[in-house]
């Protein structure tokens, strides 16, 4: 089936996710930035992977008013964990869709002052709550600091997913 990975990517992971995807698919990749809707038409199958902002998948609502992805990769700093996973499913209307949770991780040098001077607030509310959760935990532990924690084996199921169906 001709298919075509489609991305947002803010500062880097989900761009290098979905480059290694589409060479392990033989299939074509573009930016969401750079997406051609009439070239669209062109594919038969629609993989998208967005950078997670507050739980939201970027450029989810955008990609929908074109084509309706077959499956979903979204990429955030946060562990794997189910619960984080959940919010996400149902943060993006995804119970229809597949989704692929992917570990990328923090290039604090990359963001503007905007999103580190939100960052810096989230980390300063969460750190003052007694009932943190696994991600509280995490986000008051690593937010600040760059980290890299991509690993191009996490692409195995999806990739698995996309070839049997
Ligand atoms: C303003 C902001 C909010 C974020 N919110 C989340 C979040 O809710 N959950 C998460 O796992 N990661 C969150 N992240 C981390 C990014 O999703 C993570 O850095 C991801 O690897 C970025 O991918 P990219 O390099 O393709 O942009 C946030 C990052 C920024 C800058």
């Amino acid at each position: 089936m001709k298919t075509i990975v489609v991305y947002s990517s803010n500062t880097g992971f989900t761009e290098q996710y979905a480059f290694e995807l589409s060479e392990r698919l033989g299939c074509s990749c573009v930016s969401l930035k750079k997406l051609d809707e009439t070239e669209l038409r062109a594919y038969e199958r629609v993989v998208f992977g967005g950078w997670v902002m507050g739980g939201m998948i970027m450029g989810l609502d955008k990609l929908r008013g074109v084509a309706t992805p077959a499956a979903v990769f979204a990429v955030g700093c946060t562990p794997p964990f189910e619960e984080v996973i959940a919010d996400i499913r149902k943060q993006n209307n995804l119970a229809e869709t597949p989704l692929f949770y992917l570990e990328g991780g923090f290039r604090f040098d990359k963001l503007g002052l905007p999103q580190r001077m939100i960052l810096k607030a989230v980390k300063k509310s969460t750190a003052k709550k007694n009932d943190r959760t696994r991600q509280g935990d995490f986000m008051v532990e690593m937010l600040g600091t760059s980290f890299d924690h991509s690993d191009k084996a996490q692409l195995e199921p999806l990739v698995e997913y996309v070839e049997a169906s």
